[in-house]
């Protein structure tokens, strides 16, 4: 008995997995400057994971904060929210069993789904397979390898010509832990290719333009979260001086790259690395979409969580040359997400709508030329958060699809 407890032990150390049992999310809601001292000096002072906004630089009063607190700084926490005054709810009673709740792991490996949350190896054989068995529809090109050697696929979606045809790009999973964003970019695949002859506006999507889409940009950070560490947001990127791993690769970019919103500590969730694109993924998208510029019409980019449809600019509170075009998309694009299920998404330029935060794709793509620049960012607006249960995978998928090929079909308009 003994000597199998000894060696459950063993095993759990071995498998390395960060739990998080009695860890609570809040929210808190600072409407005083002193709440906004405090929730920084916290930050500073215990192992506060931020989930929204990214890090406590961006906390300013009267919007919602989203803070995970470890089981053993709870008593603390407490005891500062009581003194203080500050108005909070408690969004996750235990992080550990929602997350269990979330993903039942324990068949594994399991086969692919369209509502799960796929593991890596798992989303590797779907690439594979999917591109083999629809070829007349689809191709498939590796741009580069992440970090720690995985390869990065772009699928390319579209009807064959012999000549070149203008593009969309689309990517999921730049941020490790946001699980429902990969999962967007596979169900928009399976839509591209189960649509395209029925639906009129896929067809003549696909006849017309062609759409690359990455199904997951952090690749090891997205491992990293099935197999060590759910809440990772970052790359895995090991750099010299320090413990701490990876950058953020939404922080980057080349676009006003580390002076806003942006820690240049690399302990920090929102480092933005030693120098733009010191992240080998961030640089093999950018290498890919600079050598397509001419034919790359949209950029999109696929986060979680909060409903939102952002656009330039991130770097700089000054509009876009095209903030009216975009604008309009944008609450479009939302109206027709909200047909559905009447999920409500608020839309703008990203500095204004949330915060400013340099050196994300979004900006750097639409200053490269591309003009249609815009990130989602999926369900929900803190319920379950990056903890989003999978049976939201269908809704969610299904509505924001909405909201993409209207997109899709205004560009295609302004050919
Ligand atoms: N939550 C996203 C992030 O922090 C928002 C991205 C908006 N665009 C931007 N360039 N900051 O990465
Ligand atoms: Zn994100």
């Amino acid at each position: 008995m003994k000597v199998l407890l000894l060696l459950g032990l063993v095993a759990f150390a071995l498998a390395d997995i960060t739990r998080f049992e009695g860890d609570r999310v809040f929210r808190l809601k600072p409407v005083l400057d002193e709440h906004v001292t405090l929730i920084k000096e916290l930050a500073k002072s215990i192992q506060v994971d931020f989930w929204r906004p990214e890090t406590s630089e961006l906390v300013t009063i009267d919007i919602d904060v989203d803070i995970h607190v470890p089981a053993v700084y709870l008593d603390m926490v407490y005891t500062i929210l009581q003194q203080s005054d500050m108005e909070h709810e408690v969004l996750i009673e235990d992080l550990q069993s929602a997350i269990e709740i979330q993903a039942d792991s324990k068949v594994s490996p399991r086969s692919h789904s369209y509502i799960r949350y796929n593991t890596w190896d798992t989303i590797q054989s779907w690439i594979a397979s999917v591109s083999s068995s629809n070829s007349n529809l689809i191709s498939k090109q590796v741009i580069g390898n992440t970090y720690e050697g995985r390869p990065m696929t772009v699928l390319k979606l579209g009807k064959k010509s012999s000549s070149t045809k203008p593009a969309i790009f689309m990517d999921c999973g730049i941020h490790a832990r946001e699980w429902i964003s990969p999962a967007f970019c596979q169900w928009f695949v399976k839509e591209a290719l189960s649509t395209y002859g029925s639906d009129s506006q896929m067809t003549s999507l696909l006849n017309q333009m062609d759409v690359f889409v990455l199904p997951v940009f952090n690749i090891d950070g997205y491992d990293f979260t099935h197999k060590s560490n759910r809440m990772w947001r970052k790359t895995l990127s090991k750099k010299s001086g320090t413990a701490c791993l990876g950058a953020d690769p939404n922080r980057n970019f080349n676009a006003g790259w580390c002076t806003a919103g942006a820690s240049s500590n690399p302990c920090s969730d929102t480092y933005c690395g030693s120098a733009p694109e010191s992240e080998i993924e961030v640089k093999n998208v950018a290498d890919f979409i600079r050598r397509n510029k001419s034919i790359i019409k949209a950029y999109i980019t696929i986060h979680s969580y909060s409903q939102l449809l952002l656009f330039p600019y991130s770097y700089t509170f000054q509009l876009a040359a095209d903030h009216s075009e975009l604008l309009q998309v944008a609450q479009a694009a939302s109206s027709a997400l909200r047909s559905l299920y009447g999920t409500a998404y608020t839309s703008g330029p990203g500095a204004a709508t949330i915060y400013p935060a340099a050196g994300g794709s979004d900006d750097w793509a639409y200053d490269l030329g591309v003009k249609y620049s815009y990130t989602f960012e999926l369900r929900d607006t803190g319920r379950y958060g990056f903890l989003l249960p999978e049976s939201q995978i269908k809704p969610t998928c299904e509505e924001t699809m909405l909201a993409v090929k209207y997109i899709a079909a205004h560009v295609q308009k302004n050919l």
